[in-house]
């Protein structure tokens, strides 16, 4: 047996014993497409389900891509994945450049396309969706074995699907409010040129709570500092409200950060020499339509303390008070850098109750942590991996704050 049948045989039993161990659909079908990605190489592998009480159109349900699929939507019959679904067959294009593809939709805008693998997700009574592979990280193309391994893993998940709960119903997204694309950062240090982010992209959704996870030194906190405002990417695009900071000066950066971001950080950042209302007043008198102090101490649920000292107060309410903080600005969007990382377990769920309550509220949160247990709470979770965002996945039933356990 030639290598790359011994491989076939390798994967399709990892993706069997993977389905059997998994507790729930979801766990299933994210684990095999992730072991069909590194089997395979796939740069790019997505889930799409028809989503038969909405729009009847097909919604990404899970994928591992550097591309935001979150709003990208397919109508049967239309384009590689709507294609598949309508004829209930594969497409192959395996060597997309030299396939006469006038009529081909795909749906990595933004990527060169070398090729691409697309297999019907049917069960016993009807096609739920397709799974779609484009482009391997390698620059090769795909084989038919490669297709063949996909078309059983297709079929397992399929019959997941069958024995176990139905996928559940898509998420709604809120309006974009951010658009990042192709963001990279590069910094100068004595040995050369750091490339940190390598081309980054991701849509920030209104009322959403998206939290971004990655291995320290991945580029989390100097992403989230370009978003913020704080820092410039070397290239690339930024949009706020459709409006370009890519490459915005000083001044409109600082206007920008002072109207539309609340920032929380790890360390609590409060002064010293003022009480918990009077750091908070300090902000309310640089921003045109602060939140009352009093009202944000209360929704942060420390109005007992507001005339205390940060030195008076534990780090849970230090954290409390800098939530507060970022609220007084009545930001658009609010951005955490690790905001419970210094904070024991139960003080960690206070302050994530908290930001939950403020999400609920309207606002929307960029949080990144370390915790893996915290995804659980968001409605979105970007992993990033060496400067570029790996994998997005949409929690259709996200957790309350109280029900998180580490
Ligand atoms: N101003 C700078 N000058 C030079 N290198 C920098 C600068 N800022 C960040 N870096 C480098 O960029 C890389 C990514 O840093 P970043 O702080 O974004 O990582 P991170 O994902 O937030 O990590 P952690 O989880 O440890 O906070 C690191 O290797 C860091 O040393
Ligand atoms: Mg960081």
């Amino acid at each position: 047996m030639d290598r790359s049948m011994l491989t076939y045989y390798k994967t399709i039993g990892e993706i069997q014993s993977c389905i059997a161990a998994s507790q729930t659909l979801d766990e299933a079908l994210h684990a095999s497409l992730k072991i069909i990605v590194e089997n395979s190489q796939a740069a790019n592998a997505v889930i799409w389900y028809l989503d038969k009480k909405g729009d009847k159109k097909l919604h990404p349900y899970y994928w591992i891509s550097p591309i935001d699929l979150t709003s990208k939507k397919y109508s049967p019959g239309v384009g590689v994945v709507g294609t598949t679904f309508a004829n209930e067959q594969s497409t192959r294009l395996l060597d997309f450049k030299a396939t006469p593809a006038e009529d081909v939709i795909h749906t990595f805008e933004g990527i060169d396309i070398d090729s691409v693998i697309c297999v019907p997700l049917t069960n016993a009574h009807e096609t739920l969706g397709c799974i779609e592979f484009v482009n391997r990280a390698d620059g090769n193309l795909f084989t038919d074995e490669d297709a063949d391994v996909c078309e059983i893993m297709a079929m397992m998940a399929a019959m997941a699907i069958d024995e176990n709960e139905q996928i559940q119903d898509p998420w709604e997204a809120g309006n974009v409010l951010m658009t990042i694309r192709g963001i990279t950062r590069e910094f100068q240090n004595a040995s050369g040129v750091v490339k940190v982010l390598k081309g980054v992209n991701l849509d920030v959704y209104d009322g959403e709570f998206l939290v971004l996870l990655g291995e320290s030194g991945c580029g989390k906190s100097t992403l989230l500092n370009i978003i913020g405002g704080m820092d410039q990417p070397t290239s690339g695009t930024f949009t706020f409200l459709n409006k370009d900071y890519s490459t915005a000066n000083q001044n409109e950066l600082t206007e920008f950060r002072r109207k539309n971001i609340g920032f929380i950080f790890q360390s609590y950042n409060l002064m010293p020499n003022l009480n918990a209302l009077q750091n908070l007043r300090l902000i309310a008198e640089l921003v045109e339509t602060p939140l009352d102090p009093d009202l944000a101490l209360e929704i942060v649920g420390l109005s007992e303390r507001k005339t205390s000292y940060p030195s008076q107060l534990s780090g849970g309410q230090q954290q409390r008070v800098s939530i507060a903080r970022a609220l007084v600005k009545n930001p658009k969007i609010i951005l955490a850098d690790e905001p419970t990382a210094a904070l024991d377990y139960a003080t960690s769920i206070e302050v994530l109750q908290v930001l939950e309550k403020v999400v609920s509220e309207g606002a929307t949160m960029v949080m990144v942590t370390h915790n893996e247990e915290i995804t659980r709470m968001a409605n979105r979770v970007v992993r990033m991996r060496n400067g570029k965002v790996y994998e997005i996945t949409v929690n259709r039933h996200p957790a309350h704050a109280t029900d998180l356990v580490w």
